[in-house]
């Protein structure tokens, strides 16, 4: 059974700035809800109650939003506003929420491994919070571990992306198992490729099922050039002992860590919710 998330939470958020100078990248809402609040709700719904966060510096508003707001809720008792906080305190009542800080900005890789003392030796998932997914039926992160419970070995979801867009993403390789026809083994996979050497067009999104050996696989990847260990590399490791697995997922992906895609999130929802 997987019971932990862990949430890569340490970044700056470059892209956003000014947005993102006092305000974490993860804080930034689509409509009233922060992405990392969705992140937290996506993972409760696949059955997992133990969210693992690693922070950074200047992340202070993460904790102080999966906690209870005592005095604002006070202040809003009994008035028209108290059902706004309804959905947050419920996260807060049903989860429960672990922190650790990445001192260092070492990359994906390494704020994953960060996570190894709020984890420990059991398969957990990882979430990265600006990767917003709806889907109809299961979220992504319940098809994924629906996967690894086949499997039992480390899942990535992949989607195809248009090929002038393969540079931005970890991409993969692989051979279509069991007569499916979005399930592939992996045989390779490699980090933002320059466009000649793109293997193909399938690539990461931010939901990972990985088996615990990952942390030794990380302790012993080399940074890439510019000095960042990436999940990537330590993933080819195991996928190379063909132990992993690529699972195209059903639903809808947008890549908030864009502004383009952050804007489509906007629109999206506040279609669904009758606001435009
Ligand atoms: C990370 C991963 C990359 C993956 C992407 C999905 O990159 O390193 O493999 O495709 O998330 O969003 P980042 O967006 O942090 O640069």
């Amino acid at each position: 059974m997987i019971k932990k998330c862990l949430f890569p939470a340490a970044g700056f958020g470059t892209r956003f700035l000014p947005a993102t100078k006092a305000v974490p990248k993860e804080m930034l809402p689509i409509l009233t809800k922060p992405l990392l609040q969705y992140a937290v709700e996506e993972a409760l719904d696949a059955g997992m109650s133990n969210m693992a966060i690693v922070t950074g510096k200047g992340k202070r508003a993460i904790e102080d939003h999966f906690d209870r707001a005592l005095e604002l809720e006070t202040k809003i008792q009994g008035t028209q506003k108290e059902v706004l906080l309804k959905e947050i305190n419920a996260v807060c009542n049903n989860a429960t929420f672990t922190y650790v800080r990445q001192k260092q900005m070492l990359g994906l890789g390494h704020a994953i491994l960060t996570g190894e003392a709020l984890i420990g030796n059991e398969p957990f998932a990882v979430h990265l919070a600006d990767d917003l997914c709806t889907s109809e039926n299961d979220s992504v992160l319940t098809q994924i571990i629906q996967v690894y419970n086949k499997y039992q070995c480390s899942i990535v979801a992949i989607e195809e992306v248009p090929t002038d867009q393969t540079h931005k993403y970890g991409l993969i390789a692989g051979d279509l198992v069991d007569n499916t026809n979005d399930t592939y083994r992996v045989t390779d996979m490699i980090e933002k490729p320059a466009p000649k050497d793109t293997p193909t067009n399938m690539a990461i999104i931010g939901r990972y099922i990985l088996t615990p050996d990952i942390f030794n696989i990380l302790k012993q990847t080399k940074p890439d050039k510019g000095g960042e260990i990436q999940i990537t590399d330590a993933l080819l490791t195991q996928a190379k002992q063909g132990r992993v697995i690529a699972y195209k997922f059903k639903g809808k992906w947008f890549d908030c860590g864009s502004i383009q895609g952050y804007l489509e999130a906007t629109n999206y929802f506040a279609k669904q919710q009758g606001i435009i």
